[in-house]
This record gives C-alpha cells, sequence and structure tokens, in this order.
C-alpha cells in the first residue's frame, strides 16, 4: 500500500480534529496499518491525548522543521503500529517566523522526505490557525481531512477554509484529496441535519459517511490521555470510530 499522508485541518477551534486524529489514528494502527501522528499544534494536545503530556525536554516536530533533528529521533512509540512526534515547545516560533519567504512552508515537507517509507499513514493534527504551520501541511500533504461540527457558524468557517486551500491548489499546481468528517455530531439536533443535508448538497462524495456522535465520554479521554478505543473499547464513541477507519479505508463516502 502506498503511503498517505493526512493533514487534519480545520482554521475553526474545537471542531474535533485532535480528537478525529488521535482516534482515528488508533482505530488504523488497530486494524494492522502502521500509522505516525504528528502534532503539529503549540498547543500540544494530541500528545497529551496520547498520554505523553507536553514535556519539555521531548524533542519533537519543531525540533525537525528548525532542521536539527531528524523525524526518525523523534518517534514516541504509543502501541503496536501506532507512533506520535509531539509539537515540541519551540512550535509557536515557527508559526511566527516572518522571514524566508516561500521556504519557510516547505520545512515539513522537506524533512518528510523518504522518512516514512514504512507506514501506510501519516496524519498530521493541525492548530486552528492559517499560518505558517499550517501552510507546511498542506505543502506536505495531497489529503486533507476536514472535522466538521454540525452548526451553522462551522458552514461559514468551511466556505472560508475551502477558499484558503484553492489558494494552495493554485500555487503548489495540484488538487487535495478532501473529505469531510463530522465530528461532533448531535444526533438530536434539527440543526445538525439541516447542516448534514447542506454539506451533502455542496460536497457530494466528499462526506464520510459514519458520522461520530457528540458523547460526553469523548471529552474525559484527553484527560485521561487515552484513545476512547484503549479506554472504553465497547462503548459507542469507540464504535463511531472503529467504523470511521473502516470508511477511511474503505472509501465510503456520501
Ligand atoms: N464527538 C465529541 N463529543 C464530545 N466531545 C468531543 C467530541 N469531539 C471532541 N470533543 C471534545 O471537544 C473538545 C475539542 O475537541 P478537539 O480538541 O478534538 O478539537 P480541535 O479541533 O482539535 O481543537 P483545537 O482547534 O483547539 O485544536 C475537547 O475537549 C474534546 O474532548
Ligand atoms: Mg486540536
Amino acid at each position: 500500500m502506498a503511503l498517505r499522508v493526512v493533514a487534519v485541518l480545520n482554521q475553526k477551534g474545537g471542531v474535533g480534529k485532535t480528537t478525529t486524529s488521535a482516534n482515528l489514528a488508533y482505530a488504523l494502527a488497530d486494524m494492522g496499518f502502521k500509522v505516525t501522528v504528528i502534532d503539529l499544534d503549540p498547543q500540544g494536545h494530541l500528545g497529551v491525548s496520547l498520554g505523553i503530556p507536553a514535556v519539555k525536554q521531548l524533542k519533537g516536530i519543531d525540533a525537525v522543521m528548525l532542521g536539527e533533528e531528524s523525524v526518525e529521533n523523534c518517534l514516541l512509540s504509543i502501541k503496536d503500529n501506532l507512533q506520535l512526534v509531539v509539537s515540541g515547545r519551540r512550535l509557536q516560533e515557527i508559526e511566527q517566523l516572518s522571514d524566508g519567504g516561500a521556504k519557510r512552508g516547505d520545512l515539513l515537507r522537506q524533512a518528510f522526505d523518504g522518512q516514512f517509507d514504512d507506514q501506510d499513514f501519516v496524519f498530521i493534527d493541525c492548530p486552528p490557525s492559517s499560518g505558517v504551520l499550517v501552510a507546511n501541511a498542506l505543502f506536505a500533504t495531497d489529503e486533507i481531512l476536514i472535522p466538521m461540527t454540525g452548526d451553522y457558524l462551522s458552514l461559514q468557517g468551511l466556505s472560508h477554509m475551502m477558499a484558503t486551500i484553492k489558494k494552495f491548489e493554485i500555487a503548489l499546481q495540484k488538487q487535495y484529496q478532501k473529505l469531510l468528517v463530522l465530528s461532533r455530531f448531535n444526533t438530536t439536533r434539527r440543526i445538525s441535519k439541516e447542516v448534514l443535508a447542506i454539506l451533502m448538497k455542496h460536497f457530494p462524495n466528499q462526506i464520510l459517511p459514519t458520522v461520530i456522535r457528540e458523547a460526553a465520554l469523548l471529552a474525559e479521554c484527553p484527560g485521561i490521555g487515552k484513545s476512547v478505543l484503549e479506554y472504553k473499547p465497547g462503548s459507542r464513541s469507540a464504535r463511531d470510530f472503529r467504523q470511521l477507519a473502516r470508511d477511511f479505508i474503505e472509501g465510503k463516502v456520501m
């Protein structure tokens, strides 16, 4: 299987990027795929969610992007088939880099070159912004996974983000494979169904059919430092993510 490098991206905060990155990666690793997750958010929440608190000594993707470390030296094993690169405490400095022109957007892609030949998937958990870090993710990937909530304001945010992605497509002369996932879906709200209907109209065949339902359990997981698949494997949320992983592998869309 060819390596797939996927940016988990949405400029809007709190939509479920990190939760999706952690749990989808975990589910794919359980299925036997070799998966690496990269925490590209200075907040370091992906590391925390997988049981690696933001310890400042750990070398992370910051050192890799600054050209001080190879990716290989920064891989932390989370479980069989799953490894993590933490954000590192200097990632925020890279976000604020103002010199280097287009080159500062290409740090990640260059650092990745040939580093993941033994992997099936690399997921990049992006910060909720549209600065240098996100530019680096877009240089380094061909696929974008967009977590969405089922509310009205996220629809507005989405059209803004699609315009940003389009700009990158033109500048970099490539077309991203874009997939949407409803990552915080409240099945009892009418607005959720309305948002889903609008999304299906505007993004046909680009939405993963399994929705991740809103669940208090998912909000508890980062505090425990475990994916829901490890913490409560029999839960509804764990089932949602296992099903989502199958959709993702089989290329199922709606
Ligand atoms: N389906 C869900 N049900 C309930 N809570 C959820 C769900 N998905 C995510 N959460 C919780 O919502 C909060 C935000 O989720 P998460 O951190 O994954 O979003 P994010 O998009 O990565 O945020 P940021 O933009 O800050 O990086 C977290 O507390 C998380 O545990
Ligand atoms: Mg996040």
